[in-house]
This record gives structure tokens, sequence and C-alpha cells, in this order.
């Protein structure tokens, strides 16, 4: 079957069944204590409460609030991020693993307590969290994983069986866990945010940051905000401010189905560790229960036809639940540091004024809570006994300098690869919502075709570094395999860290790329500086 023909735009369900408030534009310059850009959960919950501890906040959010990974999430609230315990302890001793889990449960009570305090309606349910293995090689991690909870006083039991049709070699749960409707949860934030007088302005990236005795935030509108401390909330920071975020994390996406199914839903929330990875959970859909499939986790721009992610999760799902009806389906992106610990703090050693939080590998609910209360932290001047372990200049010689190594000899691999890959199709082969890489006047060049038959021909080099883009069917963009930079079909810029759209090709003129242009590029970003 040519799955691009029966393309339809993936949907987050989360934004279905929910009113957002809307927000203008910034169009004027304007000031404020703070400046926090990226309107997802740590944007939001940053901005609520320095607004609560009484400061003037000013949120930036480059297209609509809670559209990003927020937006695209399984919403799951818990301490247990996959296999981490074992490997924290293992890396950074007894004591970082332990803040680890504390600092985790620490943004749970966060959550439940503000969801209490202002009654907020948001299908929040305890339910446990639950890991588990397919192959023997996999038992062995669980049972380091429970090993490890054992050690650290946390509230876990093994066991073998799963409550649907798979074969489990071992399970392990963690007691009490929730999930909830992260965008119901989030617009009550927004809600308390505005009435405490904070401004929230959509459509409006923040492009650059100039420093001085005050900071000006530059937007792509041309207005200049100016603020005694900027926090960046967005997957990579708008400003690297010579952190080298780019060399230090890489990107996954992941891919996530709604259905009704035929067989019961499962209590508890649910992780495979073995490949292919499987997440699976309840929710409500117009008060209807529902489940959550998904997995199939990848490297950004991995070349492999993406269609095929969703169509393994809705075989999955139909042999394990049965599937009554399919409501939606989605992808995410998400970003995993060196140590996998998420960079929370101040964006280089020296530079306590801006402050960054990212690097949550999926698990962001948590995550982006526990962020946005050091963010606040930090800007109130209160000490924190999690600083420590989150502080983004950590860099701890193993596992960081291992993965450091690894990551950026992909990247170096990529660089060399796409350029010397000269196959593709001819442009003209080209059908109707189908994209692919060509050849076109003796250059790699990327191709779509949209519906009305308009051909949109695109420089394939990454606009951050140079790597060569590749295309993602399901999504309908060009994915970067080295940093996870995204670009529409058009060539528009849809996640970064790239910020200047892919170069149009002409179809009259020549190809204006050439390899002097990629190595200058290249050695224009400082590549070769450590962080
Ligand atoms: Fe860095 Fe593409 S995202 S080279």
């Amino acid at each position: 079957m040519d799955h691009n023909q029966n393309w339809t735009r993936p949907e987050p369900m989360w934004r279905q069944d929910t009113e957002l408030p809307t927000f203008d534009s910034m169009e004027e310059n304007t000031s404020a204590d703070i400046v926090v850009v990226g309107g997802g959960i740590t944007g939001i919950t940053t901005a609520y409460l320095l607004a609560k501890a009484g400061k003037q906040v000013v949120l930036l959010e480059a297209d609509r609030i809670l559209n990003g990974t927020t937006g695209h999430t399984t919403a799951k609230v818990t301490a247990q991020h996959g296999l981490i315990y074992h490997e924290l302890i293992k890396h950074f001793g007894m004591d970082k693993a332990s803040l680890y889990y504390q600092a985790q449960m620490n943004a749970f009570g966060f959550i439940e307590e503000t969801i209490e305090k202002y009654k907020i309606d948001c299908d929040w349910k305890k339910e446990d969290a639950c890991l588990f293995s397919t192959t023997d090689k996999g038992a062995e991690k669980v049972a380091n994983e429970y090993e490890a909870y054992q050690k650290l006083d946390i509230p876990g039991e093994m066991t073998e069986a799963l409550p649907f049709e798979m074969e489990a070699t071992r399970t392990l749960v963690m007691k009490n866990q929730a999930r909830f409707h992260p965008i119901k949860y989030l617009t009550a934030l927004v809600d308390r945010f505005i009435e405490l007088g904070g401004q929230i302005f959509e459509g409006t990236k923040a492009t650059d940051l100039k420093e001085g005795e005050t900071l000006q935030v530059e937007t792509g509108n041309g207005s200049i905000v100016t603020c005694s401390h900027a926090i960046s909330c967005s997957h990579f920071p708008f400003y690297d401010g010579k952190g080298f975020y780019f060399s230090r994390m890489y990107a996954e996406r992941s891919y996530l189905m709604a259905i009704e199914p035929e067989r019961e839903i499962p209590p508890g929330m649910y992780v495979s560790i073995d490949e292919p990875k499987r997440t699976i959970r309840s929710a409500e859909y117009n008060g209807k229960p529902i489940l959550l499939v998904g997995g199939e986790n990848h490297k950004t721009g991995d070349g492999i036809d993406t269609s095929f992610h969703y169509r393994a999760i809705e075989e999955f799902a139909a042999q394990t639940f049965g599937i009554r009806e399919k409501l939606f389906q989605w992808s995410a992106q998400d970003l995993t540091t060196l140590d996998k610990v998420p960079y929370i703090g101040p964006i280089t050693k020296k530079n306590n004024r801006v402050l960054i939080a990212t690097g949550f590998r999926k698990w962001g609910m948590t995550n982006g809570t526990l962020a946005a209360q050091l963010l606040s932290n930090y800007v109130l001047g209160e000490e924190s006994l999690f600083h420590e372990l989150f502080k983004p200049s950590r860099f701890k010689a193993d596992p960081s300098m291992k993965q450091f190594l690894s990551q950026n000899f992909d990247v170096a691999v990529h660089l060399v690869e796409g350029k010397l890959e000269l196959v593709g199709d001819r442009p003209d082969r080209i059908k109707k919502g189908e994209g692919k890489v060509v050849q076109w006047r003796g250059e790699r060049a990327g191709a779509f075709k949209d519906e009305d038959g308009e051909l949109h021909l695109l420089d394939t080099t990454c606009t951050h570094m140079g790597c060569e883009v590749e295309w993602n069917s399901a999504e309908h963009t060009w994915d970067c395999p080295c940093h996870g930079s995204r670009f529409s079909f058009d060539g528009t810029v849809v996640e970064g860290p790239a910020d200047q759209p892919l170069m149009k090709i002409s179809l009259e003129k020549p190809s204006p790329r050439s390899l002097m242009d990629i190595k200058k590029m290249y050695e224009d970003q400082g590549q070769q500086d450590q962080p």
C-alpha cells in the first residue's frame, strides 16, 4: 500500500477537547523583570511561579502555547523514567541517584497540590507505573533496576505477568504514580498567570539576546523585551551563549496512537525496555475510556520511512487490544543529555542571568515541573538541594565523555556521508503527496510534490551546521539526523536548533550550494570547541 496516498496530518488528542485562550503577538518593545521563552509545561509553570512571587513576567511563544512537546506527550506523571536508577547509582553514586528520585517526587507533589488547590478538572488519576521486559537480557536489566529501587528506598515490586495479552519476562512496578490531561491542567495555570498580571505573546519567536547592563531579548517581529533575567524553556535554547548545547544532546522521535480498544483497558501505565519500545496507558476522551499506545523511538532523521512506525504501532495495538476505533495519532520529539539528567540552571558557569531547562528525555511532566521550581529558585535567590545535580555546567567524564564522543562522531559521519550520497530519484518522477531525496543537476536535493502538483525543491543542507536532512514521510517534514532540527516541506523551520529555513532551489537556476559554503558554515559554528 502506498502510505503517502493515505496520509492525514497527525494531530495530538490533547488539544481536540480543550478550549485554549489565544494571545496576540508582540508588536512593540516592552520591559519586564523576567522573560520566559517557550509555552510548554516548563515555561508556563515557571512564569506562574515567578508571577506568584510578585515578579513582572513576559512569556514568549514562537507558535501557539502548548503546541510543542507538552502538547504531544503521553502525560505520565511519574518518577519511573524507564531504566535510570541503576545507572545513576553507578555513575553518580547513591546520594545523587536518591536526589533525582526526590526531585521527581517533589514535582509530582507540586502538580497534585496545585490540582487540589485550584480544583482543576484534568482527569488526574493515580495509577501504578510499570516497566517490563520481553527478553532474558531485558529481565536482567529490570532486576538491576529493582535492586536500585531497594537501595534507594523507592517503593516498588517485581512481578512477571501483565494484565493484557503480552508475555513479559519481568515487570517492575512503582506504586501510586499518576496520569492526567496536560492541556486542561496547564490551561488553569495560564489563567492564574494572567490573573497575576503576567503577559503572554504568541507567534513571537525569541531570536537572540544582547547582554549589557540589562538583557535584551530580540524577537523575529523586530520588537525587543528588556529584562534582568531571561529563561529558555524551549528544546534547544534560543540563545546558545557558548554553552554548545547542540553538541551535548541528541533528538529522538516517538509515536502515539489513541484508540478505542475492543478488549478491556488494563489498569496502570506501561513502558517496555526491549526493542521495539512500547508505551501504554489509559485516558479519557469526551468522557469515554480509551487507550494510548505508542513507542517506536528512533533518532530524528534516521532516514527510515517514518510512516512505518505508525503502521507498527497500529499492528501492535490491533494484536494486543483489538481496535474498535482509531481516534488520533501523533508523534513527539524529545532531547536526551549526555548523562540522561536534564540541564536546568545557568546557561554557562559564569552567566546566571540567562537560565535554561532542557533534555527531559521523554519525562517532561515531572522534569518540566521540577525545572520550573529550580529556575524560580535561581531567580529569587533561593537555595535548593537539587541545583547541583541538574546544573548544565556539570561534566562528568563517565558517561558524559563517552556519549559526547559517540554523539559527535555520529554527527561527523552524517556530515560526510550525506555529502557523498548521490543516490536519488529524478524530481519529475515524484508523485503527488510524496517527498524524496532527488538528484538535481548532479547534487543532492529534497523534493516534495503537493496535492496541487506543485514541486517544492530544497537544498537539503541543514542550516544549523550543514548535515543533510532526510524526508519524514509521516509528518511531511525534513529532519536533520545531527541535532534534530526539522523543516516543513517548503523549508520553514519547525524545530531548532536551526533558526534559518532550508534554501529553496529554483527549478530554473543551478543550486547555489558548494562544498566551500558548507565547510565555512561548519567552521563558523565553532565545532572544534568543547563544552
Ligand atoms: Fe545541527 Fe542539522 S541540526 S546540523
